[in-house]
């Protein structure tokens, strides 16, 4: 099939979170299958073309995209992702994409993505390139359906083109004026009080999606029937109820290549499932990189994360001083975002020195580095649509703690609950005390090196790989081509 996959972050371009991992992994494995995979993103002042053997797309030097009354030139950078046949068009346009971020809270937020979205039909139009699916994902590039109806249904090319609009977090909705509709080619009063892309008296890009694609996905299973629920519906449980029959939750795989610790190479020691004396050496080489002080039986609990409401770090605030004083456990903590949880922790590693320690900010090889050192990962998430770190730590001998919700209660089975087949340990309530009987009853399986073990084990030898999920994805590309809305 023709796709043509739409995002606004990917490895190894540009990542805030695990929206750039799977636009990544997904398309190639997509692209090792068969399939002819054009990727647009846009040329963030970050990304260094050079780097990847990129070269301009000379044929559509400063081609020009109309929103609205405007008309703004673009460049084009192109090259293959990652050295697969996956075909990446950076969107060159200073104005919008050189902020010194990818997310911004500027005023024309909308914009720099309703240009995206043009610049991907452009592209595919000038390369007469017709796509049997546009895969949109999250808010940022969920108005392609919309576009594709009202805005360039006149194109033969894109007339047997069918939608699909990926949901990675639903909370996040990309809310703005309605006069955005005539920079992204929409009829107006569709944005207007009780408009079919209203909500909250604003344009809502995820609500467009939901109504216009034709077929929805999420990441997770347990996401897919959450988000029908009016307690993680984030408003748009109702709509999701009445588009279920085209909704479907498939699991995220991960890219066992970048995350294989008998490989990779962000982590000074290399180990497996039948030989973890690396894992050994990973921990004294971090604990050196660190500044930790910590001991074969000190167990070591890592943390990589955006700090955002959605983790549930506040659970942990509430039992961090009780964890520090009746355990012996260590925290080697990598993340950035809201500033409480940045002072927080900051704070806790100057209480607790040599026992906390906090990088602030993103680091890619920090985060393979503490996955390969950790006993334990930690992921209190109130909700997680599918959640890549505890997949990553059971790749890498790293027992997972997670509450039990969308993707961490899909992929993580508690060792109490189930003897036989248990990877980490979860817990229904997401309350401080519930955390805190949940890690301590992990700090009682760690005591012993024999049943530690078994769990590393398990968890090792899981397949988390693309294979079976892509397949699915193939499935849902099929069925929107034989059935649309
Ligand atoms: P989300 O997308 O909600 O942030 P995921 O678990 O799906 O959550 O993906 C997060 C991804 O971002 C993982 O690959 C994780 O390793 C990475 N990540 C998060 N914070 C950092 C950080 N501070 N430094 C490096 N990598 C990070
Ligand atoms: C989002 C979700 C996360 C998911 C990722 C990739 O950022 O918060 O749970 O793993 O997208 O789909």
């Amino acid at each position: 099939m023709n796709v043509c996959f739409v995002t606004s972050e990917c490895v190894p371009f540009a990542k805030t979170g695990g929206l750039a991992d799977v636009s990544s992994s997904l398309p190639i494995v997509l692209s090792q299958k068969g399939h002819k995979i054009k990727l647009v993103m846009p040329l963030y002042d970050s990304i260094s073309v050079l780097d990847y053997g990129f070269f301009k797309a000379s044929e559509l030097d400063r081609t020009e995209i109309v929103m609205g009354q405007e008309s703004i030139p673009i460049d084009v950078w192109y090259g293959h992702l990652l050295g697969s046949s996956v075909e990446v068009y950076l969107i060159d346009c200073p104005r919008f994409y050189h902020r010194g971020r990818i997310y911004t809270d500027d005023n024309d937020e909308a914009d720099r993505f309703i240009l995206l979205q043009h610049a991907a039909f452009v592209i595919m139009q000038r390369y007469n390139f017709s796509p049997d699916i546009i895969h949109s994902n999250d808010w940022q590039t969920a108005l392609m359906p919309a576009m594709l109806k009202y805005h360039y249904n006149w194109d033969r090319l894109f007339s047997t083109t069918r939608t699909v609009l990926s949901i990675h977090n639903l909370a996040y909705q990309g809310l703005t004026h309605p006069d955005f509709t005539f920079r992204a080619g929409l009829p107006r009063e569709l944005a207007d009080n009780g408009g079919l892309f209203e909500w909250s008296n604003s344009f809502s890009f995820l609500k467009t999606g939901i109504l216009t694609a034709d077929k929805l996905s999420t990441v997770s299973p347990t996401y897919a029937r959450e988000i029908q629920t009016d307690s993680f519906g984030e408003g748009l449980d109702g709509l999701l109820r009445m588009r279920s029959d085209s909704l479907r939750g498939i699991l995220n795989g991960i890219d066992t290549e970048i995350w294989n610790p008998s490989t990779d190479p962000f982590i000074p020691n290399h180990f497996d499932e039948n030989d973890l004396s690396g894992k050994v050496a990973c921990r004294l080489a971090l604990s050196k990189e660190l500044g930790l002080s910590l001991d074969a039986n000190e167990p070591l609990m890592g943390i990589v994360s955006r700090f955002a409401s959605q983790k549930g770090f506040d659970l942990l605030v509430v039992i961090f001083k009780d964890l520090m004083k009746y355990s012996n456990l260590r925290f080697a903590i990598l993340g950035s975002g809201d500033a409480f949880y940045e002072n927080y922790f900051e704070q806790m590693s100057k209480e607790y020195p040599g026992r906390v320690v906090l990088y602030k900010g993103f680091n890619e090889g920090l985060a393979h580095r503490i996955e390969a050192a950790s006993d334990m990962f930690l992921m209190p998430s109130y909700y997680e649509p599918c959640g890549l770190n505890q997949m990553y730590s059971l790749r890498y001998g790293t027992i997972p703690i997670v509450h039990k919700t969308g993707g961490l209660a899909d992929t993580v089975f508690d060792a109490d609950e189930f003897p036989m087949l248990g990877t980490g340990f979860s817990f229904w309530n997401a309350t401080p005390d519930v955390l805190k009987d949940t890690i301590f009853r992990a700090l009682d399986w760690f005591e012993s090196k024999k049943k530690w073990k078994t769990l590393q084990f398990r968890g090792m030898t899981q397949d988390f790989s693309w294979t079976k999920s892509a397949d699915e994805y193939v499935d849902m590309y099929q069925s929107a081509v034989v059935t649309a809305i």
